[in-house]
């Protein structure tokens, strides 16, 4: 596969024009279907005017092409060179043999020996990855599989991924970030506006403001993403309905559970099947965000266009049951994720630590797994790349079945203890943990980790 990061010009807002950062100009980006331990090879060519980094996330990818923040492909003809001082844009201590620059393009090599599981993509630029990606730089690839295949569950048209994420616009359409000049970023007034990441007013479905879907009142599968900087949402359906979820984050369930209401995290991933029968054809159900008010509440809607066909099916028994047991005997590690410091001074840490490219904050060995502890001051959706994890408990309780199964993001809230069992399995190398509130990443609540 080739893809080109370019500028282009799309109508979101109607009757307005909104310059997106895209890849192949498009956002989202395009949606790649690709199929389990089929390695694929991504070209990346970047043509905009500032560096890039991919990150293929749930991936479980050799880390040369995991998208490393400070490896970086810059456009042919732009220049590049490395903050002065040897301090990144907010602060951190950043060592020059850190940075590694492709010229132009670079490729991304995935070998996706891993369960189909529904991944995405987005820049993950050193500083700069939420302005990036607010800006359009983000992308499903779906991953297939045969025992997926081997699932009554819908498909083809019926198997929906929506990527949902909030913007805000200025009155020509463009999109408004806080910010259009970086360098104010870290100057004290203007980072209180980021401090707690940055939200939209409007919610767009796959790069639409409130869209409608017409479909048949059968089932539909449904990939929700949390694309969203910062926002959390609680979606339900009205008038009444439920989501069956089939699958998390890192792929399918061992039995489907039954939601009401689906509260989201930035790049959490809910596989849920909707049955469109239950409602009489006619009917616009809407999908809302009980967070939200206003606008910000309207997320999306379905129209009950026809009558379908009762061709699918959710079984009551998804895959191989590989149930959450604590092991008796497993590394524990704890990392607590905190804003340190006063003023200028502060920073979104973990263990009090901004983000030093090439520092470790763990070891963990290939092949084992350990169970890593996770306390915060605030809602931080906790992500770790590569290796993936079974939520094991939170403030001691059982976690609710939102939890449940094999998850790469976890919503940490404030004030709580999320005890996860981690699986370190793929490859050695280096890897990062992070806050997916991507403010808060930019801010250095980041870390690396070494499996070994
Ligand atoms: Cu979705 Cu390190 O990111
Ligand atoms: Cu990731
Ligand atoms: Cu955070």
């Amino acid at each position: 596969y080739e893809v080109v990061q370019r500028p282009a010009k799309v109508e979101i807002v109607p009757g307005t024009t909104t310059e997106v950062w895209g890849f192949d100009g498009t956002f989202p980006g395009p949606t790649f279907a690709v199929r389990r331990a089929s390695p694929v090879t991504v070209r990346v060519r970047n043509e905009l005017p500032v560096p890039t980094s991919t990150h293929l996330h749930g991936g479980v990818t050799p880390a040369g092409s995991d998208g490393y923040p400070t490896d970086l492909v810059v456009a042919e003809g732009r220049g590049f060179r490395p903050p002065p001082g040897g301090h990144s844009h907010h602060g951190m201590l950043v060592d020059p043999s850190q940075w590694t620059l492709h010229r132009g393009a670079r490729d991304y090599a995935y070998p996706l020996d891993q369960r189909a599981a529904t991944l995405w993509y987005h820049d993950h630029r050193m500083d700069f990855t939420a302005p990036q990606v607010w800006r359009g730089l983000a992308g499903f690839m779906i991953v297939g599989d045969d025992e997926d295949d081997a699932l009554p569950l819908p498909r083809g048209e019926r198997d929906v991924p929506l990527m949902i994420c909030d913007r805000a616009f200025e009155e020509d359409g463009s999109f408004r970030y806080p910010a259009t000049d970086p360098s104010l970023l870290v100057s004290a007034g203007v980072e209180a506006a980021y401090m707690e990441g940055v939200e939209g007013d409007v919610i767009l479905v796959n790069g639409a403001p409130w869209p409608v879907l017409e479909v048949s009142a059968t089932r539909y599968r449904l990939r929700l993403l949390n694309a969203s900087n910062a926002r959390r949402y609680r979606l339900e359906l009205t008038p009444g309905g439920r989501f069956v979820q089939v699958g998390s984050d890192a792929g399918l369930l061992a039995t489907p559970v039954a939601h009401e209401a689906i509260t989201m995290a930035p790049a959490e991933r809910f596989d849920v099947v909707v049955d469109f029968s239950a409602y009489p054809v006619g009917t616009e159900v809407t999908m809302v965000n009980t967070l939200g008010t206003g606008p910000a509440r309207d997320v999306m809607r379905f129209r009950v266009a026809r009558r379908g066909r009762e061709d699918s099916a959710v079984p009551g028994r998804l895959a191989e049951a590989e149930p959450a047991v604590r092991p008796t005997a497993t590394v524990s590690r704890s990392f607590d994720f905190r804003r340190t410091g006063q003023g200028p001074e502060a920073a979104w840490t973990i263990n009090g630590l901004p983000f030093r490219p090439g520092s470790p904050l763990a070891r963990p060995r290939l092949g084992t797994t350990e169970i890593w502890r996770f306390t915060s001051d605030f809602h931080h959706p906790v992500h770790v790349h590569m290796a993936h994890f079974r939520v094991l408990s939170r403030n001691g309780r059982i976690p609710a079945a939102t939890d449940g199964g094999w998850k790469d993001t976890v919503d940490v809230r404030p004030y709580e203890v999320v005890e996860v069992l981690v699986r370190f399995e793929g490859f050695r190398g280096r890897y990062m943990m992070h806050c997916h509130n991507l403010e808060h990443e930019d801010m250095a609540m980041m870390a690396d980790f070494e499996v070994v």
